[in-house]
């Protein structure tokens, strides 16, 4: 099983430059973890980048994949807003917010699955998130069971 965790042995930079980068993207992972990320590609790229940023990880999912999600709540983004310009700006233009996050995985990017795990039992309130497990169907799972055939068209 291949896993990568995002912030912890970290392949630097996992907000891409561009949407057309995503096109280079391998399936390549089983499970992605990414607890207590999400605030920091949103505040540093935008809502752009927090929707590329979502889109990689299904890229890089291998079918049956699963994405473990612990996003920040917007309450905590309020504490950081300040720190640079750049995220001052951010922070300002947001419209895509954290409780959008679920509904923007299962019906733009594609996964076709979203279960509670539950919140961690942390000594510090604000850790006390929910967790969530997103699943990367089979192309048969996704769009109510239809299965694509060869030519791209839905059957
Ligand atoms: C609160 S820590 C989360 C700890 C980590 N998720 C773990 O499982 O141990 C936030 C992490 O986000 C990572 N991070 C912030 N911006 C990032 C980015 N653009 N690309 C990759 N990692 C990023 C930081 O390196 C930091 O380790």
């Amino acid at each position: 099983m291949n896993t990568m965790r995002l912030g912890a042995q970290g392949p630097g930079n996992y907000v891409l430059d561009s949407d057309f980068l995503l096109n280079m993207e391998q399936a390549q992972f089983d499970v992605i973890l990414c607890l207590s990320v999400t605030k920091w590609f949103h505040l540093n790229w935008g809502d752009s980048g927090i929707k590329r940023v979502f889109m990689r990880m299904y890229a890089q999912l291998r079918e049956g994949g699963v994405l473990i999600l612990e996003p920040q709540g917007f309450q905590s983004y309020k504490k950081k807003r300040k720190l640079t310009d750049t995220i001052w700006r951010n922070f300002q233009a947001i419209e895509f917010f954290p409780h959008h996050f679920t509904e923007y995985l299962l019906s733009e990017v594609g996964f076709t699955k979203c279960e509670t795990l539950g919140s961690p039992l942390h000594p510090s309130k604000g850790f006390q998130r929910p967790i969530k497990m997103f699943t990367k169907g089979s192309k048969r799972d996704s769009r109510s069971g239809k299965e694509i055939n060869p030519s791209g068209e839905w059957t």
